[in-house]
């Protein structure tokens, strides 16, 4: 029996709508006189579900310029299919612009999301977005009000390309940059790098944060099979957004809800999916948050215990060789999945109604350089690993697969940064007394701390450390890092500095241990020393007095519990508005 198939379909009279239009009192005839303001008959809406198309286009978000053209597309499949479609804009959480971090936002769009949905006559929602906080943030508003969604995400760019390179989003920056500051490129080069590395509209086109968490909306159930990795300028992109605004109005009728389809396998089958394509360490908290919302008890534990028996298999990167446009034409993600087999819970539903297994089992492999076979995996276990230790309690999180292996075991000095700024003021200074073997510690960049987790983790290779060679070195914070970023970055590290983590009581010279095969990660000190240094630390000054910064930091929870606020995964269900 397929999703959809044990409920009984619904009725006009069961519409949420149906309080907004079909009803005969005085409220009701302001919303109808108020749509025929607009231009629409009355055939337009009677009879028929409202789709809330919750769109977050703008001006300033590059990866989303497409959204303008798509959301006509959505609109007519809606129409097609007898819904009436409403477009909903919603903040666009574009990463290349919004300081100090858009992460601070992901839950400002959240909720936005959810009260869209609620305080407007939804019955269905489509959720359009790609850059990286915008999939996680309007799928936790929408599993919270859950009310039959569909997913369509943004896709990504084409490669970029100079000199007939071909250059990956976020992984060539950083690589250049480098090469830049080491003298080994002129700024003319650097330039032309600048010129083509963003050369359509859509995602960034590397495994990052975006390509990733698409295809966890998609893993998980939320799209259309295949639609996170079409390229967003493909013409299959539009035909993929008009038959998501069909199916939407379908869904609605079928009453297949985001609680139909989330259970801890789903869930499952997206930390799998995680692990085999090396995907992003921001996924980790992203996936944390989402479970929050479905409430599926997912641990960091979990994402030890499945990534030790997940072989990474996506040739992609940062940490392999090609780009999303090519996953897209070695097959894309349904036959990525099939290439997992077992691995995966393949009865999961989806929003077509199908399970994931029937949705995939006919997909095939087109380049196996680029999704590679469970037998020449490029690792033979997953992308990411979680440490925990006397320096992460609660955990920290590092992505072995885009790390020099030669440091996964590593013993060494720690250099302290208090902060992002004392960072960027010392960090190229002939004088910083760094060897390749120091550990560079990155404070008071956490949830609080930063506020909101700047991506921050992939903290610089001090300049006179590049002129010698080094490219990579141990790096701890408890920032994030970019998706599309590489090297030994132990991030996440909860408790965070901010709140008297024992990241807050490092100072210079501490010796640091990192083992990554053996999952820890200590600080070499006595616990009387700690103990001392605990009593000694004093609490950094609020970083907000008033406003969103204020609120988000009375309650964000850590990283390891997805920094969700409190009050939004907490709590009873909110009730539906009052008639009146
Ligand atoms: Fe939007 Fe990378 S900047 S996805």
């Amino acid at each position: 029996m397929n999703a959809a198939g044990s409920r009984r379909r619904k009725t006009y009279d069961d519409l949420r709508s149906k309080r907004w239009y079909g009803v005969a009192d005085l409220r009701a005839f302001g919303h109808r006189s108020r749509t025929l303001q607009m231009g629409y008959t009355r055939e337009d809406w009677a009879g028929k579900p409202v789709i809330a198309i919750i769109n977050t286009w703008s001006d300033i978000n590059p990866c989303h310029s497409h959204f303008k053209i798509r959301v006509e597309e959505v609109k007519r499949g809606i129409w097609q299919a007898g819904g009436y479609p409403l477009e909903m804009p919603a903040i666009a959480l574009a990463e290349p612009f919004q300081k100090p971090t858009t992460m601070l936002y992901r839950n400002l769009l959240a909720i936005e999301t959810e009260e869209l949905l609620r305080s407007y006559p939804a019955d269905g929602a489509v959720l359009m977005g790609g850059c990286d906080k915008t999939a996680p943030a309007l799928l936790m508003g929408a599993i919270t009000m859950n009310l039959p969604t569909i997913f369509v995400p943004a896709g990504p760019m084409l490669r970029g390309n100079w000199h007939g390179n071909f250059l990956g989003s976020g992984t060539d920056s950083w690589k250049y940059w480098a090469e830049l500051r080491a003298g080994n490129i002129t700024e003319k080069d650097w330039e032309e790098v600048e010129e083509g590395i963003a050369r359509s509209y859509g995602t960034c086109m590397t495994m990052g944060t975006a390509a990733t968490m698409m295809s966890m909306a998609e893993v998980l159930g939320f799209t259309l099979p295949g639609a996170s990795s079409i390229p967003a300028p493909d013409s299959n992109h539009s035909r993929m957004a008009s038959l998501s605004g069909r199916r939407i109005v379908d869904m609605v009728w079928e009453d297949l809800k985001p609680s139909d389809i989330l259970t801890d396998k789903s869930f499952d089958n997206a930390v799998t999916t995680l692990m085999a394509m090396g995907g992003s360490t921001n996924a980790v908290v992203h996936l944390l948050a989402l479970a929050g919302r479905a409430g599926v008890k997912l641990t960091l534990d979990r994402f030890n215990e499945i990534s030790k028996h997940v072989p990474m298999i996506a040739n992609v990167r940062p940490s392999g060789k090609y780009l999303m446009e090519d996953f897209y034409y070695a097959g894309g993600l349904p036959a990525f999945l099939n290439e997992l087999g077992d691995l995966l819970d393949r009865k999961a539903a989806t929003v077509n109604g199908q399970t994931l297994g029937d949705n995939i089992k006919d997909a095939k492999v087109y380049n196996k350089d680029v999704i590679v076979g469970r037998d020449k995996a490029l690792y033979q276990s997953g992308g990411l690993a979680v440490v925990r230790g006397n320096l992460a309690p609660d955990g920290a999180v590092i992505k072995p697969t885009a790390a020099d292996p030669k440091l996964w075991k590593h013993t060494g000095p720690a250099v302290v940064f208090e902060d992002y700024n004392d960072m960027a003021a010392r960090i190229d200074r002939d004088d910083l007394n760094v060897t390749k073997d120091s550990v560079l510690i990155l404070k008071n960049a956490g949830p609080q701390g930063g506020p909101g987790m700047p991506e921050w983790g992939m903290l610089p290779v001090p300049k006179k450390l590049l002129k010698e060679g080094v490219r990579d070195m141990v790096r701890i914070s408890d920032a994030r890092m970019s998706g599309t970023s590489y090297g030994t970055c132990v991030l996440h590290v909860a408790p965070e500095a901010y709140i008297g983590g024992p990241l807050a009581l490092v100072k210079d010279g501490d010796l640091i241990e990192l083992d990554i095969e053996a999952r820890t990660l200590n600080l070499k000190i006595s616990d009387a020393e700690m103990v001392k240094r605990r009593a000694a630390w004093k609490k950094p000054a609020p970083k907000f007095g008033r406003g969103w910064g204020a609120l988000h930091a009375m309650h964000i929870t850590q990283a390891d519990q997805g920094c969700d606020l409190d009050v939004l995964r907490d709590g009873p269900r909110v009730p539906e508005p009052e008639i009146h």
